[in-house]
């Protein structure tokens, strides 16, 4: 049995680190075991410009610990109003890593997002002629289709018209859910991939509603039935380069969770790398756990692989991981995944 397994050290490909007082209690907890992440921009106002990342950017280098070479890679947030030529001086400049689509009304401040994909044809025409990457959440917002079937019903109406549209576009369907999704990731070649969070590999749908409603289990997009999370684990430790590690770590207040009307989001930061050793091992994988966490998306993203190790051990007791972090703004519940976890980062 492994007892220890030291990987290069991972990348987030998929982070949401918000601002103020709560990117001041949440960086740290990223930083302490990934060397970078995909920031994402859905900040209120959202990032939108090249200057807006620039400085957000600067506000994430300031809320590291000290010492820290953690290294946010910036996203923009694509608007109707979007001009090709910022994003493209973004992208010359090496501020910014991808471009983030978010159809209107998806998920969390998502209100200045997409209604229609025509509206973004020469933001995308652009991005596909230099090779910048767009990070889609891939779910159709029209009333009429069912929150289960919105990855599915995205994929068919939106994304792979657009791909025949706009051969060159190098896409990442990010958080996928689906048995559908995993399916469509795989035909894509290099210009093609999708990240998988932590806590759909580890959650379905009766996790958030069996017993009493479990607000800490709510996302977007929402777990699905078993058999696409097994769908997902079997993509994650499939050694695929197709897929990769973005957790969607979304903390939101308690206050804002335990509500009438729930925000979105887990919070998998702290505990991100012991639960995908326990799934790995689970799936008797972990040798793949590298590929995923830090091989696979440094590949796609065209960056260098890290320089370093983090150490995963066995431990004899399960790890106590806290139940909550504390921010200015108010306590954050870390997702618990409700089972013994027996992994922990040395050092
Ligand atoms: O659960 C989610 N939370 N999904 C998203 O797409 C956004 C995120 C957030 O920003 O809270
Ligand atoms: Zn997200």
């Amino acid at each position: 049995m492994i007892q220890s397994l030291t990987l290069r050290r991972p990348d987030d490909m998929h982070l949401h680190l918000r601002d103020g007082a709560m990117l001041s209690a949440v960086a740290p907890e990223t930083a302490r075991d990934f060397a970078r992440a995909i920031i994402m921009p859905n900040l209120v106002p959202p990032v939108v410009t090249a200057a807006q990342a620039a400085a957000y950017r600067n506000r994430i280098l300031a809320a590291l610990p000290g010492g820290s070479d953690f290294q946010p890679l910036m996203t923009l947030y694509l608007t109707e109003e979007t001009a090709p030529a910022d994003v493209a001086a973004a992208a010359a400049s090496g501020l910014v890593q991808a471009v983030k689509l978010y159809p209107a009304g998806a998920t969390t401040n998502s209100h200045s997002g997409v209604t229609h994909i025509d509206r973004v044809m020469p933001v995308l025409e652009t991005m596909a002629e230099i090779g910048l990457p767009l990070c889609c959440h891939g779910e159709v917002t029209t009333a009429e289709v069912d929150i289960f079937d919105r990855e599915a019903v995205f994929i068919d109406t939106v994304l792979d018209p657009l791909r025949r549209r706009l051969p060159g576009l190098r896409v990442v369907m990010e958080h996928i859910t689906t048995e559908e999704g995993v399916a469509y990731a795989a035909t894509g070649g290099a210009d093609l991939a999708a990240t998988i969070t932590t806590h759909h590999l580890i959650i379905n749908r009766n996790h958030i509603l069996v017993g009493g409603i479990r607000p800490h289990y709510y996302c977007l997009p929402v777990a699905k039935r078993e058999k696409h999370r097994l769908a997902l684990r079997r993509a994650a430790t499939s050694g695929n380069p197709a897929y990769f590690l973005g957790t969607d770590s979304a903390p939101h207040v308690d206050a804002l969770k335990e509500h009438a009307c729930g925000c979105a989001g887990c919070f998998t930061a702290t505990n991100t790398m012991p639960l995908l050793a326990h799934v790995f091992e689970q799936e008797g994988a972990l040798p793949q756990l590298e590929a995923f966490t830090s091989l696979h998306g440094a590949r796609f993203y065209r960056l260098p692989l890290n320089s370093g190790t983090i150490t995963l051990e066995k431990t004899a007791a399960p790890v106590d991981f806290p139940e909550k972090i504390q921010t200015g703004q108010g306590p954050v519940t870390l997702f618990n995944p409700g089972f013994p976890v027996h992994w922990r980062v040395a050092g």
